[in-house]
């Protein structure tokens, strides 16, 4: 890979307004820190569009505010076939949403569809649970696992890019 070119990392959950789009900023934010933003191409999605067009949850954003992650400009879409040509990483906060992502995943591709979590370090947990109809509590819980793997990714995509 040449000093040019840009990794694309894709994050999607259910709704994209709740999970993936606090990773998107999460990541972002680690990524801007680390001084690889221009080397990245991040962006999120939802495995459905009921919620397209519409900025994240607020509560999503409150959370997510308090540590220092803005998610104010995001709009939610649907994720579609085409993202796997265009993101060199999909990353699914659940399994379900791994599986959804699986039938519209071309079979040349797969290798680049994975549990989001699976980059997270000293945790077994491998699902980010759906926060929406839960309280205060959920929306942390996602931080938490989301700023684990977001570290974790940013090592492997450091790597790829070259040190
Ligand atoms: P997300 O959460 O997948 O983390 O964005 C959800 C948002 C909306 C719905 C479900 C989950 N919903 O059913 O509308």
């Amino acid at each position: 890979m040449t000093g040019s070119q840009q990794i694309g990392v894709l994050f999607v959950c259910l709704g994209n307004i709740c999970r993936s789009p606090t990773a998107e900023g999460v990541f972002r934010g680690l990524a801007d820190a680390a001084g690889l933003l221009e080397r990245l191409r991040i962006d999120s999605a939802g495995v459905m569009d009921y919620h397209a067009g519409s900025p994240p949850d607020r509560r999503a954003q409150e959370h997510a505010a308090r540590r220092g992650y803005d998610l104010s400009a995001l709009r939610a879409r649907r994720a579609v076939a085409d993202d796997f040509d265009r993101f060199d990483f999909v990353l699914a906060m659940d399994r379900e949403n791994h599986r959804d992502l699986l039938r519209i995943c071309p079979p040349s591709r797969r290798d680049r569809l994975h549990l989001f979590l699976d980059f997270a370090r000293d945790t077994t947990v491998r699902e980010v649970p759906d926060p929406y109809y839960g309280g205060a509590d959920g929306f942390e819980q996602v931080l938490d696992l989301v700023e684990n793997a977001s570290r974790g990714l940013l090592e492997v995509v450091r790597e790829r890019l070259g040190g």
